[in-house]
């Protein structure tokens, strides 16, 4: 059986395809377009014998418009192309599952309004700050040099954390706590200090906005186990797959950008068990030198990474 699958498609309708209850972890990291846009025309999409659209397993759909709608701002657009996929996240995570929503620091707050209203305030688990320090520096206001990741979890009473998995990092003061504690580390909070993706590091694929593989690693072993299925369906550069083929845990991600498939059919091009859905890889992949055969990674590769300042 295939563990690995990366579809080329808009997320919505393949979304709806997915089984109820049958993910563990989602992350995602969806693109704010700048709200060119004022105007959506809405648009229903039907499961017919003879529609115009191909979706995941070869359905047809068709289109109807009914009606279009002027929003207010760009947030109100933004949020209505948001809505109906986060609605099918939660219907597609397990009992245990938890999403993690990456996102902006200027649109964060609309963002956690809407999934306050689809998880419930009560699976709010935690507002993340991905603190990094690069790039030029604003001169008439703080200088803005992080990202917010909002976790909800599915069941507020049942879902997996694994503090024990969780790579520990240095104290600031390590002379305050003594030798043994500060030989241990400790757990991270919720800041969480680490670079961006290094602009000629070998993590580099060329995706104008990967996600550095620390990160992703990070949320994949405090809230999944080996073997559970993560779902990335704003895959870009395919980060999310990576850290959860890295860690033993089985993935499936979507993007509708051809460049983006590109990137991650090389990107896998020695992954086992992986499968492309609507789209080709084999002209962007190397032939496979069986030495080139990655091993699942060890304890030690994956512990490198975030860590405070
Ligand atoms: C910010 S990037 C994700 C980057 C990713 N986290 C990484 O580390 O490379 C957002 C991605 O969402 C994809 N996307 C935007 N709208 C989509 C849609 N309706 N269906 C599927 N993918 C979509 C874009 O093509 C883009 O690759």
């Amino acid at each position: 059986m295939t563990r690995n699958t990366v579809i080329f498609g808009d997320n919505l309708p393949i979304l709806r395809d997915l089984p109820p209850a049958s993910v563990q972890l989602i992350y995602i990291d969806p693109p704010f377009n700048t709200g060119k846009i004022q105007k959506r025309t809405q648009l229903k999409t039907l499961r017919t014998k003879t529609g115009d659209r191909v979706g995941f397993q070869g359905r047809r759909y068709a289109t109807l418009a009914i009606g279009s709608r002027a929003f207010s701002d760009v947030f109100d657009n933004y949020l209505a192309f948001l809505e109906p996929r986060l609605v099918e996240a939660r219907r597609i995570l397990a009992d245990n599952g938890t999403l993690y929503f990456h996102v902006d620091y200027r649109e964060v707050h609309y963002c956690k309004v809407l999934l306050d209203t689809l998880f419930g305030r009560e699976c709010f688990l935690n507002e993340i700050i991905w603190a990094y320090d690069y790039g030029a520096r604003q001169r008439k206001k703080w200088p803005t040099k992080h990202d917010n990741i909002l976790v909800y979890v599915k069941n507020q009473t049942s879902y997996i954390f694994n503090e024990d998995e969780i790579e520990r990092i240095p104290y600031m003061a390590p002379g305050l706590v003594g030798p043994e504690k500060a030989a241990r580390g400790k757990l991270p909070t919720d800041t969480w200090w680490h670079t961006i993706v290094p602009t000629n590091g070998h993590e580099k694929t060329g995706y104008p906005t990967q996600k550095p593989l620390g990160i992703l690693k990070r949320i994949v072993r405090a809230s999944s186990r080996p073997g559970d299925t993560v779902l990335d369906f704003f895959a870009g550069s395919g980060t999310t797959g990576e850290a959860a083929y890295l860690l033993d845990r089985n993935f499936t991600l979507i993007d509708n950008n051809p460049e983006a498939l590109q990137v991650m059919a090389k990107r896998f091009e020695t992954y086992d068990d992986t499968e492309f859905v609507g789209f080709d890889p084999r002209p962007f992949q190397r032939e496979r030198p069986q030495a080139r055969l990655l091993a699942p990674v060890t304890q030690g590769r994956a512990r490198q990474g975030v860590g405070d300042p």
